[in-house]
């Protein structure tokens, strides 16, 4: 990771510091990628620091980690208070990153991976701004395809995963793409190299399901609800690919991208070519909620201090 954590790391259940944080060579999962993880947001507003759906993301790591028979050996909530305690301790007061990470550790060669194998887990936290451009993505429909339930399941946020998606960002970035749609085995639309995709046609708003190879996004699940909650239709089925072309408005969803707006699709502009008000207004509430703005969903917030 490029971003030197925060001074201290929690690091199977203690506080070591950033240059003690030390893992051997032969740690199964660099030789593997037998490491399941999580991306969390925490927001700086009022003086506080609001960590964003903690105990989804801590149940989806142990639900990611028993595909692979990984064993977490902390439970949620002990992970839940461990993440409160470490920006305590790092005195963080800003908008933050916080990464959970489940490894395999010392298991030699072997790909008998059991829920006996040896485990770590640390949890790692930096400040952090934006990851994607927010006026407006320039998106293409990646040449590769998104891996599949029938190889390395998309449903476990697997560390193994992701040099799928990086082969769709890199092919992307070098095609002067800001973000990757890649499509499943099957030719539908499954998600972006990092977020879910919602696509909006005659006010009607659709997202491909999870049968379609797309991550149980927790951004996503939350849009689904406020979008639901403002009396929009939600509908998920599989979306082919001319139907981007078609859409009224494409929004992506992921914890670091946030609620983002995709502006083309190999070109063709969407809509208006800007952002649309479906889109906008999804993005607004959403950027009100996870900043303690909306009383009605201060149960999604955590609060640090
Ligand atoms: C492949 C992929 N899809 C979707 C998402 C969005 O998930 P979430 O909203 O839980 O961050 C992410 C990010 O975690 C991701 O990496």
């Amino acid at each position: 990771m490029k971003e030197k954590g925060a001074a201290y790391i929690w690091f199977d259940g203690q506080f070591v510091k950033w240059e003690d944080a030390h893992v051997p060579v032969y740690t199964h999962a660099l030789h593997y990628g037998t490491a399941v993880f999580e991306g969390i947001r925490g927001y700086g507003a009022n003086d506080n620091v609001f960590v964003f759906r903690l105990k989804e993301h801590m149940e989806r790591l142990l639900r990611s980690a028993q595909i692979y028979s990984i064993t977490v050996k902390h439970s949620v909530t002990e992970l839940c208070n461990a993440t409160v305690e470490l920006l305590r301790k790092n005195n963080l007061k800003e908008s933050v990153y916080i990464r959970p990470l489940t490894f395999v550790g010392m298991h030699g060669i072997d790909l008998n991976v059991t829920t006996n194998s040896p485990t770590h887990t640390i949890i790692v936290a930096f400040p952090f701004g934006k990851y994607l451009k927010a006026d407006g993505l320039r998106a293409r429909v990646s040449s590769w395809r998104r891996i599949s339930d029938q190889t390395t399941p998309p449903l476990a946020k697997a560390a193994g995963n992701y040099l799928n998606s990086i082969l769709a960002t890199q092919e992307c970035r070098r095609d002067g793409y800001d973000e990757s749609i890649l499509l499943d085995v099957f030719g539908n639309v499954s998600e972006a190299s990092g977020e879910n995709v919602f696509l909006v046609r005659n006010n009607k708003i659709y997202t491909p399901s999870f049968a379609d190879s797309a991550l149980e996004g927790i951004t996503r699940e939350s849009a689904i609800k406020i979008a639901k909650d403002m009396g929009y239709t939600v509908l998920e089925r599989s979306i082919p690919r001319a139907e981007l072309y078609m859409a009224d408005e494409i929004f992506l969803t992921g914890t670091a991208a946030e609620i983002v707006s995709v502006t083309s699709v190999d070109g063709h502009s969407i809509g208006t070519g800007k952002e649309g008000p479906v889109s906008k207004s999804i993005r607004q509430t959403y950027e009100e909620i996870v900043t303690g703005g909306t009383k009605e969903y201060m149960g999604w917030l955590t609060p640090v201090w």
